[in-house]
């Protein structure tokens, strides 16, 4: 389709601009101040079937696949139900067990990609349960679905995903906060939730004003070979995506890995060549993340920390606005997108289409 690009000069710079405006467009009308839950009609479920799920397991290709690897950490968090995710290709040719009380959540901006929407209709085939978290109205993936979320992000043009990745997790949120509603989640931490996702856009806003610190740090970075991304437990989908941002539109090598695991062989790379970038949150994991950039830094690798305050382990950092711990890793992805796209700029890539990529693979 053609849509205006805003006058921007990409339209990624312009979907990562309107973060602020899509998040709020997905919590519109969501979020219930009286009981602290999450209004989801789509879901089409009564409170007796949202208890009855003993499992969810999300599935969603590239970015809707990281995006579901918050979800899932979101889902045991809040409504402390096992979940995982998994690459919607993957699941499909593995000939999955489909069991009568795991909740199955399939992920896709377009609603159109070929691997997810096989995945659906194979889990629909053996009586699964599936719902969508789909940006597009009335989609292949959408219509296969028993119901859903949809984003209401707005179209995104540009091939590297970016709102509708922090708008899925959002949903995610609302998912959760609506899983563990209906079980243990008290209303004080329903609360805490809804209060936190309503900080969301002012803070995403808050993020975009640092782009041109952000722009330098790029610039600094993007003449290296490569780049590894850390992060632990909540920050380590953050890192993957990121690494995938930056592989996508710069094509500069990027490899992301729990920084838990380093130790365990990718730390035999760590080299003034190869710098990191380290998700770092204020959790309970902040000091062994600082330990791991002692260690990458005794190796003299070069260091970029993404998190809530500054260390002097780091080379250079960018902190964003603190929320909720749960939440954190939605505003945490927002600055390595702009990382990614002004590294892809000075490059001199074709942002927008980056070559042997599509906005959706509706082949197999
Ligand atoms: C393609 C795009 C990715 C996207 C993935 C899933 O590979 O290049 O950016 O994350 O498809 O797309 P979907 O529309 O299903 O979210």
């Amino acid at each position: 389709g053609h849509y205006d690009n805003g006058g921007y000069e990409h339209y990624l710079l312009k979907e990562i601009s309107e973060q602020p405006d899509t998040v709020a467009r997905t919590l519109r009308g969501r979020l219930d101040d009286r009981f602290h839950i999450a209004h989801l009609g789509g879901l089409n479920m009564d409170p007796r079937e949202s208890r009855s799920f003993r499992r969810v397991k999300i599935i969603g290709c590239g970015s809707a696949y990281y995006s579901g690897q918050i979800g899932a950490q979101l889902i045991e968090e809040l409504a402390r139900i096992p979940a995982d995710a998994e690459p919607a290709s993957e699941f499909r040719y593995r000939s999955p067990v489909v069991e009568a009380d795991t909740l199955y959540i399939a992920i896709s901006q377009s609603g159109e990609t070929y691997d997810t929407l096989a995945a659906v209709q194979e889990l629909k085939r053996k009586g699964g349960r599936v719902l969508g978290i789909v940006n597009t109205v009335g989609s292949a993936i959408a219509r296969e679905c028993d119901g859903g979320v949809y984003l209401h992000a707005g179209p995104e043009v540009s091939v590297a995903s970016t709102k509708a990745f922090t708008s899925t997790a959002v949903a995610f949120a609302l998912i959760a906060l609506h899983l563990g509603r209906v079980r243990d989640l008290s209303p004080a931490d329903g609360r805490r939730i809804c209060d936190g996702l309503r900080k969301l856009p002012e803070q995403i806003k808050e993020i975009l004003t640092q782009e041109e610190h952000i722009r330098t740090l790029a610039m600094k970075y993007a003449d290296a070979p490569g780049m590894m991304f850390v992060g632990r437990v909540r920050g380590y989908p953050v890192a993957r995506e990121g690494a995938q941002k930056l592989k996508e539109i710069s094509y500069v090598h990027a490899e992301a890995y729990p920084a838990s695991e380093l130790k365990h062989g990718p730390l035999a790379l760590i080299s003034p060549e190869l710098p990191t970038v380290a998700i770092v949150p204020d959790d309970e994991l902040l000091d062994k993340n600082l330990t791991t950039l002692g260690e990458i830094r005794a190796r003299e690798g070069r260091i970029l920390m993404v998190g809530h305050r500054t260390a002097d382990a780091a080379d250079d950092c960018i902190v964003v606005p603190k929320n909720e711990t749960e939440l954190d890793p939605i505003l945490l992805t927002i600055p390595l997108q702009i990382f990614a796209y002004h590294a892809a700029v000075a490059l001199g890539r074709d942002v927008d289409r980056p070559r042997n990529l599509a906005k959706s693979v509706t082949v197999e």
